[in-house]
């Protein structure tokens, strides 16, 4: 259909499920085993209700944010999301093209289709972005890429740690991996395994012995750049990142990719912010921030959010499902419209301000019931 009828992020992933080829679709539409956290991860917002506030002066509304102190248009970024080439033959670069455009926060790739180099050059100047870390076995190989990264001037590592082996995505996995990996294959060598869908083929570089021994070696390679662990799963872990010196973490499952039975982080969410603040961080002089990502579909999910304490929250599938079916036009046209929806729902809840979007404002009583 022509994109101006396209409405919602879900309209995105109905087109694409119709348009795009069988072999980038399974890829990027699979979860682990029988998907009940990819799942989960989007019903879960549908537990949570507005306590909308009334008469507040919502004549403008200012949605602009703040992550890891660079200024965004909204509190919502591009997370990563490997393999773009599945989806448009000009890959990642599409999604870099239209954060420019729209002053969103890009979280670049380890396994990107395009180059990380392709990915910065594609970038207007002083447009941020953020690289997603795979731990190589071979640690200078990492450190290589982290120097790189920082000279290149990316402002945040974000490491994977949901990821010590690759989830069991079984449409995918039905799915022969055929043609060029990633640019990034190197990482892992030639000898990858095609038979077993695009994710296993290219991830056995990825070290599962990463341990919490290690996180001082990877904040020393980064140098000025802030370091974020993506994947957390419970309050225990957040406490550690913030202990550790880490500058915050992404609550995450990984899209469901991973662990199924996984929690949706919207669920956690609330008791991990409640004891970082008891312990002292996510404060001016602690500053330490929670992100979450997983079935986020409209500015109604990212404003629960928000209420509950997070800073801003990853968007993955939409964005290559618009990408794939309209390229950067898509990814665009998926930023308008939640733009859309963020003026539209801030007036309703009676929010002028992100700062106004306060934990009383969303009723959590259902959020942990059956
Ligand atoms: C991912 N994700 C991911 N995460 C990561 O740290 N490194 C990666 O290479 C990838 N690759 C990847 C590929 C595809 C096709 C998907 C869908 C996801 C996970 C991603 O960053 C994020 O956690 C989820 O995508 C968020 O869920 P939604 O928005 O896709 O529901």
């Amino acid at each position: 259909p022509p994109i101006d009828e396209i409405l919602s992020l879900h309209d995105f992933e109905a087109v694409a499920r119709r348009t795009m080829a069988k072999r980038g679709w399974n890829y990027y539409s699979s979860g682990d085993d029988d998907e009940i956290t990819m799942r989960e991860n989007h019903n879960a917002y549908h537990r949570v209700w507005f306590r909308p506030r009334i008469l507040r002066n919502v004549g403008s509304v200012d949605f602009s944010s703040s992550i890891l102190g660079h200024k965004t248009s909204m509190p919502v970024y591009i997370t990563a999301t490997a393999l773009g080439k599945l989806g448009h033959p000009e890959g990642e670069v599409t999604l870099t093209r239209a954060a420019g455009k729209h002053n969103i926060i890009q979280m670049i790739p380890t396994l990107a289709s395009c180059s990380f180099d392709e990915m910065v050059d594609a970038a207007i100047p002083n447009q941020i972005q953020f690289l997603q870390l795979y731990v190589n076995s071979d640690r200078s190989r990492t450190k290589k890429i982290i120097k790189h990264a920082a000279e290149r001037g990316v402002k945040a590592l974000f490491i994977t740690v949901d990821a010590p082996q690759l989830g069991r995505r079984e449409k995918d996995m039905r799915t022969k991996f055929e043609g060029n990996a990633s640019s990034q294959q190197t990482q892992g060598g030639d000898n990858f395994k095609r038979d077993q869908g695009a994710a296993r083929a290219i991830s056995s570089f990825i070290d599962p012995t990463l341990n919490w021994k290690d996180l001082a070696e990877l904040k020393e390679a980064a140098g000025e750049m802030k370091i974020v662990l993506k994947g957390v799963q419970s309050w225990e872990d957040a406490v550690m990142a913030a202990e550790a010196g880490c500058d915050g973490v992404v609550l995450s499952n990984h899209g469901g990719r991973q662990l199924d039975f996984a929690p949706s982080p919207l669920t956690i969410l609330p008791q991990v912010v409640t004891i970082l603040k008891s312990r002292g961080f996510m404060t001016p002089k602690a500053p330490f921030e929670v992100f979450i990502d997983g079935g986020v579909r409209r500015a109604t999910d990212v404003l629960k959010a928000i209420a509950l304490g997070a800073t801003a929250v990853g968007i993955g599938r939409p964005m290559i499902y618009a990408m794939s079916t309209y390229g950067e036009q898509g990814v665009s046209r998926a930023f308008e419209i939640l733009k859309d929806e963020f003026e539209m729902n801030m007036r309703l809840i009676g929010a002028p301000t992100l700062s106004d979007v306060v934990p009383n404002m969303v009723d959590v009583s259902a959020l942990n019931s059956a």
